[in-house]
């Protein structure tokens, strides 16, 4: 292989090559909900990460670490930038990126003209808001649960160019999709132009119907803006089948690519009507996705990168990812939903979340409960305190890679400081 290929495609692989055909041919032909419980199996796929042994690791919701072979195939493109310098950035950059691109659309069900990368779903999401051609009085609805730093994006539009902002209260068990889609239908009026929903929200991992919401939201002649944070490479979903306008996502939480990688969806018909935030000299066709992303120089090894994580995650595929986060949330919640002074802050059904939940205990602070779980029984989670939408309690996010035996200390934890309340 020469170097050009190896930076290309460093990490492809099949579950027979990943594992051993003999092991995989023991699987192959399991439904994947059966496959969920095959601990072997996920043992098998453990091995391929590197795991502090100092704590059992259940917030991979903000990053999710890369896998072994992704790692040493991104080490491998750092060094080779290096060594060919700017001959590199000024030959097959450009085309090296583009092909990327291509793999990530395919992922993402879309035509690549209507994605680019980014660093992240900040960038994405703001590229978005930002770019909108906004009117002193123009409208815009969000939810509580949204991600603050995002909502925080529409407070600036709101101080910058006069637009208001509408907040609806999304309820963690509703009786129906139906509910939801009334509830943003509520706050929408004559001056809205932009709605923001949350594909999974971030605190509570609940998966919001967003197509339900798009269409209502088109309906009224409202655009539709996704934050897929956490969606991406988590379960299987197209972009498009979202019926979504713009969609931004992380690929650094469930794709397990390098730190400081994102997409960003804009359907093709909306292109035209956004201003880059970045400028560009050639001022590209407005059109084309790219107006959208200039960069500037930047460490295109982490984009890169994106091929071999994309590679990994293809040889587990996202069906059975999904049906193994799914279990292991289910796993350890069902284990502790109804124990007195445990309040489960995550839909109780199952199509309505996938690995993350949140969990909190009567009369304990969120802060102190992250505490005591790590300092007493060595599990890293994320406290959540969130007043405005009423969340309070720790995120729990295991990746593949965390055994059912692990979560049966939280289990343990999460007993004995609920019995202690
Ligand atoms: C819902 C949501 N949106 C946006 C973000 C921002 O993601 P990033 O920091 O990767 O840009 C996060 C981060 O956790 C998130 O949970």
């Amino acid at each position: 292989m020469n170097k050009r290929d190896f930076l290309r495609t460093a990490a492809s692989a099949s579950l027979g090559v990943l594992l051993g055909d003999r092991v995989w041919a023991t699987y192959a032909d399991l439904p994947v909900d059966r496959l969920a419980q095959e601990e072997d199996f996920w043992a098998a796929i453990r091995a391929k990460y590197r795991l502090k042994p100092d704590y059992i690791n259940l917030e991979s919701g903000y990053y999710s670490m890369q896998a072994t072979p992704v790692l040493e195939a991104f080490i491998a493109k750092v060094r080779e930038i290096n060594y060919q310098a700017s001959y590199y950035l000024r030959t097959t950059q450009v085309p090296d990126k583009a092909a990327v691109r291509d793999k990530l659309a395919a992922m993402a069900g879309c035509l690549p003209a209507e994605l680019c990368i980014t660093r992240n779903t900040t960038e994405s999401i703001d590229t978005v808001v930002a770019g909108y051609d906004w009117k002193a009085g123009d409208e815009a609805v969000m939810a509580e649960q949204d991600y603050g730093h995002m909502l925080a994006q529409f407070r600036l539009m709101a101080r910058r160019y006069g637009i208001v902002n509408k907040l609806v209260s999304v309820p963690i068990d509703p009786k129906s999709d139906d509910e939801i889609v009334k509830l943003y239908a509520g706050a929408i009026t004559p001056r809205t132009r932009l709605m923001m929903v949350s594909h999974m929200v971030n605190i509570t991992g609940q998966i919001l119907p967003v197509r339900k919401i798009a269409d209502m939201a088109h309906s009224r002649g409202v655009d539709v803006l996704v934050d897929g944070a956490h969606a991406f490479a988590h379960f299987e979903y197209s972009i498009p089948d979202l019926g979504c306008d713009y969609y931004g996502a992380s690929l650094h939480k469930w794709l397990g690519c390098p730190l400081g990688t994102g997409i960003l969806y804009v359907r093709r018909d909306k292109i035209p009507a956004l201003w880059p935030v970045y400028g560009d000299h050639r001022m590209t066709d407005d059109a084309d996705i790219m107006k959208l992303n200039h960069t500037g120089t930047h460490p295109v090894y982490t984009d890169l990168a994106i091929e071999d994580a994309i590679a990994f995650h293809n040889t587990l595929g996202t069906r059975r990812k999904e049906a193994r986060l799914r279990y292991l949330q289910n796993y350890w919640t069902g284990k502790v939903r109804s124990l007195p002074n445990v309040i489960m802050n995550t839909p109780s059904d199952p199509k309505r979340a996938c690995a993350i939940a949140n969990v909190g205990i009567k009369g304990m602070k969120p802060a102190d409960l992250a505490k005591t779980l790590l300092d007493k029984y060595r599990i890293w989670t994320n406290a959540i305190d969130s007043e405005p939408a009423g969340v309070y309690g720790v995120r729990v996010t295991p990746h593949v890679f965390i055994l059912p035996k692990e979560l049966d200390t939280l289990v343990k934890a999460i007993a004995e400081m609920a019995r202690a309340a």
